[in-house]
């Protein structure tokens, strides 16, 4: 039995679960992968045979505009048969569990689930549970972790910046509650970028987080200074237990991203954002809509991203 219950005796990746504890070799790996794919979104016929006989269901127990349609896209193009499962009309809502609903489906031959939910660890919990040829992907589960978007992060990064290794990067926001800035944070520190950078108010930075190999500030225009890469979070109001702010307004004062700010990151840095945005909030519009803005690159990117995430898992 191997430490990382994601990885295969052999070091394959059997499931995506969290990009902590991958090496930088395997991210490299699916981040060369998905450059192989990104031309096929560019052909007239978007499609290659990978996964044709492969019966993938997206399971989305949560909202998601980005990651459920890129993820539904990119198996497409790898030929697959795609499921998605309309949680509020499935059995579910007549009190059937989780696992009840992953073995019948499963029983309908299910090969691969991508799964986001509310709760931190239930991709791990499904992926402990499924039969060995079976696949599971954490599409983002509670605060803990969104690998794809960690890695579709990275894959933009790259595309920019080529090098991780002579950059310092800034993740600004609400570092609490994101399972993005988790996956970011574990994937750029595994690449070896030598100073990561967060910018928060202390009510929205975990405790302890300097252990994750972060710097933290909490003056934003100190925290900017002569980044390469700006990524910037949503407060994720849907997790907050309780006020963590006076107001949203008072929050884009000191921590959102306009144009005056963004001039004490280097001239070239890019702009990132996971997405959806609160224009106004953390981000001004003449940011996310300028042209340093690499957001929308962000979204295409994750289609060849999640294409090298699936054929790697089903061996293809
Ligand atoms: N970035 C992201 O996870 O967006 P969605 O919630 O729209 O999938």
């Amino acid at each position: 039995m191997t430490q990382n219950p994601q990885l295969s005796d052999s070091g394959a990746l059997r499931h995506l679960l969290t990009i902590e504890g991958l090496s930088a070799k395997l991210i490299h790996s699916i981040l060369d992968t998905a450059e192989s794919f990104v031309s096929v979104g560019e052909r007239e016929v978007k499609k290659v045979p990978l996964l044709r006989g492969k019966s993938i269901f997206n399971l989305f127990f949560e909202p998601s505009t980005r990651t459920r349609t890129t993820f539904e896209i990119a198996a497409k193009r790898l030929s697959a048969d795609v499921v998605n499962l309309n949680v509020s009309a499935s059995s579910q809502s007549k009190g059937e569990t989780l696992l009840d609903t992953v073995d019948n489906l499963s029983a309908m031959g299910a090969d691969m689930f991508v799964v986001r939910h509310a709760q931190s660890g239930a991709a791990h919990f499904i992926a402990r549970h499924v039969a060995p040829h079976i696949h599971v992907v954490n599409a983002g589960d509670g605060r803990h972790a969104h690998p794809t978007q960690g890695l579709l992060d990275m894959f933009t990064i790259r595309r920019y910046k080529q090098d991780f290794t002579r950059l310092k990067v800034a993740v600004v926001g609400d570092v609490l509650h994101s399972r993005v800035a988790r996956s970011e944070i574990h994937a750029l520190t595994t690449l070896g970028v030598p100073e990561v950078r967060v910018i928060a108010p202390r009510t929205l930075l975990p405790t302890g987080v300097e252990a994750l190999g972060v710097q933290v500030y909490h003056d934003m225009p100190a925290g900017l200074k002569d980044v390469d890469v700006v990524m910037m979070l949503r407060l994720q109001n849907e997790r907050m237990s309780g006020p963590f702010l006076p107001s949203a307004q008072e929050y884009f004062k000191y921590y959102g991203l306009t144009a005056d700010k963004l001039q004490l990151a280097k001239p070239d840095a890019i702009v990132m954002h996971p997405g959806p945005m609160n224009r106004g909030v953390e981000i001004d519009s003449s940011v996310a809509d300028g042209g340093q803005a690499v957001i929308l690159p962000q979204v295409t990117f994750g289609i060849a991203v999640r294409m090298a995430v699936m054929s790697m898992l089903a061996g293809a």
